[in-house]
């Protein structure tokens, strides 16, 4: 489902620079997965690049072994050509501003951000960003090759912010609702999706980190201070028909490095978070990476899930089990069995 990162347009916007290019040595900023993409992008355009160079000093143990990785301040010791694929830091000018490097001279810097505010019939620019539908309130953040889609009847508040990083896609669908003082974000080439008739309340933060993939269903209910966050190569699955309360967290990994100092090992930590169809989770719930929620299962309020459960269970507790079995729940609150069972015999 994730959208792929595009070289034909990250070629089609060097293209223009081309000609100021040609026959320097050329450094590329920011050594990372986009970073990648604009040597890929180069080399199709017969551009070899020197290197590559990012402030972060442990950036080439990420895989750039064909080429060297320096810190900004080899821009002091000699004259390059600066690619900058980073999004846009205002601190990167300031320090390229300081050497004395001029824009379309001795730098460019084609990952700006596009602001958008109020739109009425879509939206699409060269640097690849797209958006479908309409976003009366919303403040829209393009990195570009992005795409923005959002549905028909959808009702979004004040206050509400979208940014969608580079060649990453936020799919928002038909009558959902977003309240006010909601932050919907994606890294580059990751992938977030609200379903159909869903609703997302208050003080929501939905994060998506690079290479990272968010479903959330149709018909879902969540109430407010809801934080959805993945980091890189991450999922979170989120079913149909849930009911979630306030005050929950939902993540698909850990975040940072776990150090086995006995196995002399770094520990691999579960990226996949995986929450059924017809799930009711209580307020105050933490799900932790690695957890299976099966489906028509119910959440204990203030439980701290990190396990795989089967369908039709309640459970509860830090760590969360199983208290109760072929368990099931209605939103109806004060019900009777019979209209249970004509509830389900209509759905089945
Ligand atoms: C999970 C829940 C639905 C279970 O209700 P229930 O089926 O009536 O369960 P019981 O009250 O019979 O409890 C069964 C056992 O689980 C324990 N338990 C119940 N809820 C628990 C919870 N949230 N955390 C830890 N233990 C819990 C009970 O103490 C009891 O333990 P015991 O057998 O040792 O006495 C309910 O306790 C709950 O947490 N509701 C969520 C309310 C909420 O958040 N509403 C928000 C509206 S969207």
């Amino acid at each position: 489902l994730n959208p792929i990162i595009k070289d034909d347009n990250i070629t089609n916007i060097l293209k223009p620079y081309l000609s100021t290019i040609i026959n320097k040595k050329i450094l590329i900023w920011g050594a990372w997965e986009r970073g990648k993409a604009y040597q890929k992008a180069l080399n199709k355009l017969n551009i070899d690049i020197s290197g590559f160079i990012d402030s972060n000093p442990r950036a080439d143990s990420f895989g750039f072994p064909e080429k060297q990785v320096s810190l900004p301040n080899i821009l002091k010791t000699e004259h390059y050509f600066v690619v900058v694929s980073l999004e846009e830091h205002g601190s990167v000018f300031e320090f390229l501003d300081n050497l004395g490097y001029k824009e379309h001279i001795d730098y460019i810097y084609p990952s700006k951000k596009i602001y958008i505010k109020n739109l009425m019939h879509g939206y699409s620019d060269t640097l690849g960003n797209t958006i479908q539908g309409n976003i009366k309130n919303a403040s829209v953040v393009l990195s570009g090759s992005s795409k923005l889609i959002i549905g028909k009847n959808t009702d979004i508040s004040d206050n509400v912010k979208i940014s969608c990083g580079w060649n990453s896609a936020i799919v928002i669908k038909d009558n959902t609702i977003i309240e006010k003082n909601i932050c919907i974000v994606s890294y580059d080439n990751s992938y977030i999706e609200i379903g159909k008739n869903t609703k997302l309340s208050y003080n929501t933060y939905i994060k998506a980190f690079t290479n990272s993939h968010i479903n959330i269903g149709n018909n879902c209910k969540f109430g407010f201070n809801l934080s959805i966050r993945l980091e890189h190569n991450s999922t979170i699955l989120i079913g149909n028909n849930c009911l979630f309360s306030y005050d929950i967290k939902v993540r698909a990994n850990h975040g940072h490095s776990i150090i086995d100092k006995n196995k002399k090992m770094v520990l691999k930590d579960d990226r996949k978070t995986i929450i059924g169809n017809h799930v009711w989770c209580g307020m105050g719930v933490s799900i932790l990476p690695g957890t299976e929620i099966g489906n028509n299962c119910i959440i204990g309020a203030e439980s701290l899930v990190n396990k795989k459960f089967a369908d039709y269970v309640t459970i509860a507790g830090s760590p969360a089990k199983v208290i109760k079995e072929n368990t099931d729940w209605l939103i109806d609150d004060q019900i009777s069995y019979d209209f249970y069972e004509k509830v389900i015999q209509n759905v089945n």
